[in-house]
């Protein structure tokens, strides 16, 4: 992939190869490069199966690729490096709301008091702010999100990682949750990488979208997404909003299976 030398890079992804080794081996990546530029709303779309959320893993650190390399330049020490939304709202049901996203703080350095505060801002943005005391089991799914989203982000991660957060909400539910992180992220600056099914949700929110190949997955294709922020919902339905949707799925169905 020609990286785009006038650009500040956060993280690269240098010919990573990821094989899970276990009774039959699943080849689930294959010489994945790509760069992540600093502040750049990524999106990556690619089919089922294609090794998506493994690379989002290896961003976040979990896991380690089989060959080649993730690098990622930090910037703060007091800020984590990522953070990662999951798409089956992973919050604690033992704890309350207000924890759950406190949990975003744990290893800040920041005052009691000042850490309360940053959680009841991000409880305050995401709808919450009558839900502090609430445990997740009295919560909908939709909820659940956005305590998974509040505490990914009262961090200020670096980066932050999405992987597929919306996939199990509801479509109205999607739709608001979209645009708040269209008004929350969109205009911040902030570097995220979010991995999504929707190739509607990929250009509405994404300033690129990296396109995979069927499993193992490689990125065969990198689209610059032409509209300018704020960007407003109803941008889905304008004639350029269509014609690029239909790009990208030419380019998918071009690859959905490479082996081939
Ligand atoms: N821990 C694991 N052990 C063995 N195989 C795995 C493991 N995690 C993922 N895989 C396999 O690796 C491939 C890529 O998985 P991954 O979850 O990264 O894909 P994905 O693009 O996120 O898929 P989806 O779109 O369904 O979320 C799949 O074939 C999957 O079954
Ligand atoms: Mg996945």
């Amino acid at each position: 992939m020609v990286e785009n030398a006038a650009r500040p890079v956060k993280a690269v992804i240098r010919n990573v190869s990821k094989v899970y080794r276990g009774r039959t081996d699943v080849p689930a990546l294959d010489t994945v490069d790509a760069v992540v530029y600093e502040g750049e709303f990524l999106t990556i779309v690619g089919p089922s199966g294609c090794g998506k959320s493994t690379l989002l893993r290896m961003l976040d650190g979990l896991q380690r690729p089989s060959e080649g390399a993730v690098e990622i330049t930090k910037a703060s020490s007091d800020r984590p490096l990522t953070s990662m939304v999951f798409q089956d709202y992973s919050v604690y049901p033992w704890m309350s709301v207000f924890d759950n996203v406190a949990l975003g703080l744990a290893r800040s350095t920041l005052s009691k008091a000042e850490k309360a505060e940053r959680v009841r801002e991000w409880l305050d943005r995401m709808d919450l702010g009558k839900f502090e005391s609430a445990y997740p089991m009295e919560l909908s799914g939709g909820m659940l999100q956005r305590v998974a989203i509040a505490r990914a982000l009262v961090a200020e991660p670096e980066i932050l990682l999405m992987d597929e957060p919306f996939a199990a909400l509801d479509a109205q539910l999607r739709r608001r949750l979209q645009e708040e992180l269209l008004e929350i992220v969109g205009n911040t600056g902030r570097t995220v990488v979010f991995v999504t099914h929707s190739l509607e949700e990929a250009i509405l929110l994404g300033d690129r979208i990296l396109v995979m190949s069927a499993r193992p997955g490689r990125i065969v294709d990198s689209v610059d997404v032409p509209f300018p922020r704020p960007r407003d919902p109803e941008l889905r339905t304008s004639p350029g909003f269509r014609d690029l949707e239909e790009r990208l799925w030419t380019i998918l169905k071009d690859h959905a299976d490479h082996r081939v």
